[in-house]
């Protein structure tokens, strides 16, 4: 298996040039991520606001570096100098590979998926960081499905170690092969994963969620099974977490798993993700959720 696994390695194209679509929570981290360690990242939102907040984020990670002397003030200059923020693609003609980090909602990722495609070069490398949506979905209208796969990063992107490289059925050996070195390149440990909802951590996540909601529903409070967690040894509890990830993400996320795997994931009641989702309360990102924040 190790010999197989050095031969398809070797397909890998360089990375000289990224692209990730989207500013949001997940886009800024990867655009910062790839930054830092030295690959230039074109960073392209639809609004100005998305990509005002994803390099406020890069900057507050990079000066917290400086000020503990893990960086000189060059060095972060340079950092920030590789993120290179967009409206437009314009320069998407020079880009090896893209992540796209938009909505987690299937008609959304299409249509930005397809308007890249059109962009970029015919060896370009289009990856989505999709948490659950499968992969053949998503590069059902694609011109080019070899070049695509998934690369999935987990929050917050400079911290968590593992990324999940996704083979959808039709993506080539370069694909995975590029988007893996780009994840080590990145200082991440990439995992190559079968397709289906979920892939791997999140099967295990959003039944653990489920599992939550349906503590509250049975009248447990969740602050309580926060501590709990937390006193078990995590580092946070779900509802902690839920408020990291974002509702609405978490939503959208959690009725993929129960389109996926209805025998596991559906209920018939409404659950406390989705009740917070109503109510506009989407967690850190909107200073609101299950916790209230400054
Ligand atoms: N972004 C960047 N850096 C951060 C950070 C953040 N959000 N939070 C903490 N850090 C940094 C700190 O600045 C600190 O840096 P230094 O070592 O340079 O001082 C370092 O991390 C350690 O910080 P803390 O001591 O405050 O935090 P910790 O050591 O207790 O752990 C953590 C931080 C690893 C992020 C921990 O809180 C953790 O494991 N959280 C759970 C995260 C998780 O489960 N994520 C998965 C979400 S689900 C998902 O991503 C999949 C999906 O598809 C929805
Ligand atoms: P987010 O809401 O923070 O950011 C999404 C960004 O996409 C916004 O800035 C929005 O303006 C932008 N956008 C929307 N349409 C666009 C378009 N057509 N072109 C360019 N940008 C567009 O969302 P997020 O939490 O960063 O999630 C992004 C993706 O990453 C989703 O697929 C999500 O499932 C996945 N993901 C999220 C997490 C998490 O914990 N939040 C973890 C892993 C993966």
């Amino acid at each position: 298996l190790k010999a197989k696994s050095k031969q398809w390695e070797k397909e890998a194209a360089e990375v000289k040039q990224a692209a990730v679509l989207g500013a949001g929570i997940m886009g800024g981290g990867i655009a910062y991520q790839s930054a830092y360690k030295g690959t230039p990242i074109l960073m392209k939102d639809i609004n100005e606001d998305g990509i005002s907040l994803g390099l406020k984020e890069a900057k507050k990670l990079l000066s917290k570096r400086v000020a503990k002397g893990k960086m000189k003030p060059e060095q972060m200059a340079d950092a920030l100098n590789n993120i290179r923020p967009t409206l437009s693609y314009g320069d998407f003609g020079n880009v090896d590979i893209v992540v796209e980090a938009v909505v987690e909602n299937v008609k959304v990722k299409d249509s930005v998926l397809r308007e890249v495609e059109d962009q970029v070069s015919d060896d370009t490398i289009i990856t989505s960081n999709t948490s659950t949506i499968s992969i053949d979905t998503l590069a059902t209208n694609l011109k080019r499905p070899e070049n695509f796969c998934g690369m999935h990063f987990f929050n917050p992107v400079p911290m968590m170690p593992l990324v999940e490289v996704i083979r959808g059925e039709k993506s080539s050996d370069r694909a995975i092969a590029t988007t893996v070195a780009y994840a080590k390149a990145m200082g991440k440990t990439p995992i190559v994963v079968n397709n289906c909802p979920g892939f791997l951590v999140n099967r295990v996540l959003f039944p653990y969620f489920g599992g939550f909601a349906g503590l509250v529903r049975d009248g447990a409070d969740f602050q309580r099974v926060d501590k709990v967690m937390e006193n078990f040894g995590w580092p946070m509890g779900p509802a902690y977490l839920l408020d990291v990830v974002g509702m609405d993400t978490g939503k959208h996320a959690n009725e993929v798993m129960a389109e996926g795997f209805p025998d596991r994931m559906k209920t018939d009641w409404k659950s406390g993700i989705d009740v917070m989702y109503e109510n506009n309360r989407y967690g850190q990102k909107n200073g609101k959720g299950f916790y209230a924040y400054e």
